[in-house]
């Protein structure tokens, strides 16, 4: 049967890309030993497939047609479309169709009916951590998108809940595979809006203190708090896959800073199974 071996979570703003070099050296050397970390512990981890869930930032979807939730069952998967992610090194990631097609019939099962791609992009929100953790021999990925960006946004409580259903499809998945689930996005950030560029530190602190709080605690404060917070704030859903993935305990901070550069509160993560 295949094994959950670890759920992690990691910030992945444009910015950690595109003014990499700008980043004062303080901030940049924390970042590059958390994403380092994050490598390490997920390296260790050594798992066949990482499901990753992240939001899609109109790479795939457009106002046309915005799935709340997007397997990509494919054999293969694009690299990232944004001309900024040339230092990506892969134009192809290779999927995992069997799990992802496991995942998605057991959602349905569930009562939980995400849309399915059989070709997706997968733009920084994927990458970005995998770049900045200096992976590029990449085990098998499944993406899972989570809209996070275009209301209405799927509700925290079921993105928790899509967490556990990984959990459940993991567990009942026939073959002998080591799985590790990967939650990219947020912390607090603001994008396009006329708040653009804040960061809500106290947000992101309450946030990660309540991930080991019971989770009434954490969705009753994300649940008050987002609406008032940045729009990219909203990513923290990903987050909510990967503890709903983990069962919700034993959330351990590899490090957090607020990094006004990239405009992104930064954090990066790591659950016990
Ligand atoms: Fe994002």
């Amino acid at each position: 049967m295949a094994e959950l071996v670890g759920c992690f979570a990691a910030s992945h703003g444009p910015l950690l890309v595109r003014e990499w070099d700008a980043i004062p050296q303080d901030q940049k050397a924390r970042l590059q030993a958390a994403y380092a970390e994050l490598g390490r512990r997920i390296s260790l981890a050594k798992p066949d497939v990482i499901v990753e869930i992240a939001p899609d930032h109109w790479s795939n979807f457009f106002l046309d047609n915005i799935p709340s939730v997007c397997i990509g069952v494919g054999a293969a998967h694009e690299g990232p479309p944004e001309p900024w992610m040339k230092a990506f090194p892969l134009r192809e990631l290779a999927g995992d169709p069997g799990l992802a097609q496991h995942i998605a019939q057991t959602a349905m099962l569930e009562g939980f009916e995400p849309s399915l791609s059989h070709r997706l992009k997968l733009d920084h929100g994927f990458c970005i951590p995998f770049l900045r953790m200096g992976m590029t021999a990449l085990p098998r990925i499944v993406p899972v998108i989570v809209n996070s960006i275009e209301p209405p946004l799927p509700s925290l409580r079921r993105c928790l809940q899509w967490g556990g259903l990984l959990r459940k499809a993991v567990a009942s998945y026939s073959a002998p595979l080591r799985v590790a689930v990967l939650g990219s996005g947020g912390l607090s950030h603001s994008i396009g809006e006329p708040t653009m560029g804040a960061i809500d530190e106290n947000l992101d602190r309450e946030c990660i203190r309540l991930f080991a709080a019971p989770e009434d605690e954490l969705l009753s404060y994300l649940e008050q708090q987002l609406p008032k917070a940045g729009n990219g704030t909203e990513e923290i859903r990903n987050w909510l896959v990967a503890h709903g993935a983990a069962g919700g305990r034993g959330f351990e901070l590899i490090d957090y800073l607020p990094v006004p550069t990239v405009i992104v509160g930064c954090g990066i993560a790591a659950w016990r199974p």
